[in-house]
């Protein structure tokens, strides 16, 4: 998605133009991007008056912002103990292969998906567990995450 000049406006209005904001402006520009662009970094430090240093400093020290595109679907695998017992790494690496990406945190060409590993959901009775998204799959397999794969590609169709 391209940045349109008015996006960081309306990011900013809804916040009132207060900076004590930043770090729920970044989750509204993370959500509409899938990441945070270097020029939105740098309309909002202008806007706000805060050095881009800051909001650099934010963005690496949160794992949930990224500073390069992340797909629409962006899928997690657990690789806690619990989840690695039950071949949550084989799970990550046949993802990653059936994606074809060949590092964490890259974005499909189509811009659908991406994959990274996570240290605990916090839900290890459900081992091996995967995030698509805000959804939880526990129990699951490399077949059922192909599967699901699958269905969103139909579904982005
Ligand atoms: S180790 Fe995977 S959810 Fe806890």
């Amino acid at each position: 998605m391209e940045v349109q000049p008015n996006d960081v406006d309306n990011i900013v209005d809804r916040w009132r133009g207060d900076r004590s904001y930043l770090i729920e402006m970044l989750q509204d520009v993370q959500e509409q991007f899938h990441y945070i662009p270097k020029e939105v970094a740098e309309k909002l430090s202008s806007d706000l008056d805060v050095p881009l240093t800051h909001i650099f400093h934010i963005t690496t020290f949160y794992k949930g912002f990224t500073l390069e595109p992340r797909g629409k679907y962006p899928i997690s695998v657990c690789t806690g103990t619990a989840c690695h017992v039950k071949g949550g790494a084989r799970i990550l690496e046949n993802v990653m292969r059936e994606l074809n990406v060949s590092r964490e945190g890259e974005a499909t060409p189509d811009g659908l998906f991406s994959v990274e590993s996570v240290r605990c959901l916090g839900c290890c009775g459900l081992a091996p567990v995967v995030t698509v998204g805000d959804d939880v799959y526990g129990r699951t397999s490399s077949t059922k995450v192909n599967r699901l794969i699958k269905r969103i590609k139909g579904k982005e169709r």
